[in-house]
């Protein structure tokens, strides 16, 4: 029913809803740990968006009918109730067509396992998200970010269905544990409740695989913990035999920003407490590419430019997307632009429409041309002239922030290095040398090199400390997180060069 149910509806409609079903196999794995931690033989169980009911059945073929007392389930989608209320119609079963998130409180319980929706904050309507905002503020007295996905407000509105030492499990994206929209849940997790393991799928096993997101459950009880305690983090594998396992203290925890990167810190077993390691914020400005507002308009090829009877004296040259770019070293031709085929170059003119019709009527026609697509798009409104692109010296090192690693040790970003005088898109990071490298190339422009191969060189495990892997295994990284990213060969070779 389930298979005929996700076949029957478009993707982007079930996105909308978060409507991606447990394997029952998971649904097994996360009910046998979770009874494991249960203190009771008469079990009233929650699950606040129910679907057609994966952990009813995994619960259901764990244990005997008589330890069940009540199942309570909340289900927003008519055609899935319906699915649900068919399948489970024995007396304990409680099922609501409602949404949880506006439901109050009839019936406490002792056991909540649920892999909420995992909607993105774009898709919740504003109006709906303040109001649940006031409620987790109301009900919780924590402040939640507006760019929390919909199951963080899951966990924390469904805090008053916890009977006192009730057991909770959520399968949840692991990004909350890094992310800054997660500092609600996180401060719940470490000061309303006593939270006991956080076991994160390796992302690469992706459980879903449709959602494109790494998956973790977070264990806790209803207890308010006076004392520091251990925390379980464990990763990859399964509950039962994961294939990392570390025990961290919830006060050491309460003062870092990235659970992950404390957890896998710890994974090798170093104490970083204490040591201050030079990062690439250190020697590099690092800002993302040109938004140009439409790379279709204003980037061109030298064959179109010439067809159009354009100046060539109003183009900057400009690299390829990365997905094109095949080269990790960009070698410049006489004239400073990339020895690349096709080369291309954007469109960077400074005067006024008035003086372009005058003196350079082709360019005045192309421009022409862009003002009602182009120059409607949000970008280019925004701008003093909507053709005025920013003003960008080119940078010699970039940094492709999406991707893939083929193995365990290969970096997923490129660091290209750029001897040319070509500008790049947003789709790279822009990384300008700070006064140390460039005092070191001044000296020496051939050092260049021993610094991209530094670059290069940094090892997977500290970008993806810094950055975030989805399902899939694909990872991104923000400016502000490369520039934390720990390099300490770069000290050492820029103490060396000078
Ligand atoms: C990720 S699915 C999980 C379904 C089920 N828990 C499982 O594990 O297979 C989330 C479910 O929540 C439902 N849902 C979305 N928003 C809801 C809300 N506000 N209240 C109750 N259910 C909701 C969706 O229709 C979907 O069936």
């Amino acid at each position: 029913m389930q298979n005929q149910f996700d076949s029957s509806r478009k993707i982007e409609e079930r996105r909308r809803l978060g409507q991606y079903a447990t394997p029952i196999a998971l649904a097994t794995e996360i009910i046998s740990y979770g009874l494991s931690l249960l203190d009771t033989n008469e079990i009233k169980f929650l699950e606040p968006s129910c679907g057609t009911g994966a952990f009813f059945s995994a619960l259901l073929s764990a244990t005997q009918e008589e330890q069940i007392n009540s199942i309570t389930g909340f289900e927003i989608d008519e055609e899935i109730y319906q699915i649900a209320s068919s399948l489970w119609d024995s007396t304990f079963f409680n099922l609501f067509h409602e949404n949880f998130l506006s439901a109050s409180c009839h019936r406490k319980v002792n056991f909540l396992i649920s892999n909420p929706p995992y909607v993105r904050h774009h898709l919740i309507d504003k109006n709906v998200k303040n109001k649940m905002q006031k409620k987790v503020n109301v009900e919780t007295d924590l402040y939640i970010s507006g760019l929390a996905g919909l199951y963080c407000y899951f966990i924390l509105l469904s805090h008053k269905w916890l009977e006192p030492h009730a057991v909770s499990g959520w399968l949840i994206p692991s990004e909350f544990m890094d992310a800054n929209y997660g500092i609600a849940l996180k401060k719940y997790l470490l000061d309303k409740v006593h939270l006991l393991r956080i076991h994160r799928y390796s992302p690469e096993d992706a459980k879903f695989d449709d959602a494109l997101v790494s998956s973790c459950v977070v264990w806790f009880i209803n207890e308010e913990m006076q004392e520091d305690y251990e925390i379980d983090f464990t990763f990859g594998g399964t509950h039962e035999k994961p294939i990392v396992s570390r025990k961290i203290r919830r006060n050491q925890l309460e003062n870092e920003a990235k659970w992950t990167a404390v957890t896998s810190l710890a994974s090798k077993g170093v104490d970083h407490s204490d040591i201050i390691v030079p990062t690439l914020g250190d020697y590099f400005t690092i800002k993302r590419g040109l938004a140009t507002g439409d790379n279709g308009f204003f980037i061109l090829s030298k064959e179109q430019i010439s067809a159009l009877d354009l100046d060539m004296s109003f183009f900057t040259p400009i690299l390829p997307s990365p997905h094109i770019l095949k080269e990790n070293e960009i070698y410049r031709d006489s004239a400073g632009y990339p020895q690349l085929e096709p080369q291309l170059f954007l469109l960077n003119c400074e005067l006024s429409e008035t003086e372009l019709q005058d003196q350079y009527p082709s360019l005045w026609k192309y421009l022409e041309s862009g003002r009602e697509l182009t120059g409607k798009r949000y970008l280019c409104r925004k701008r003093k002239k909507w053709y005025f692109q920013e003003k960008r010296a080119a940078a010699p090192f970039l940094c492709s922030y999406m991707g893939r690693s083929k193995n365990d040790k290969d970096a997923p970003f490129r660091f290209i290095l750029n001897h040319t005088d070509a500008v790049a898109t947003n789709s790279y990071f822009m990384l300008y040398p700070k006064a140390e490298i460039t005092e070191v190339l001044d000296k020496n422009p051939d050092y260049i090199k021993n610094i991209w191969h530094v670059l290069q060189s940094i090892s997977r495990s500290d970008l993806v400390r810094q950055g975030r892997i989805y399902g899939g295994g694909l990872m991104k990284i923000e400016p502000r997180e490369l520039s934390n990213v720990q390099c300490k060969k770069l000290h050492d070779l820029v103490l060396e060069m000078n």
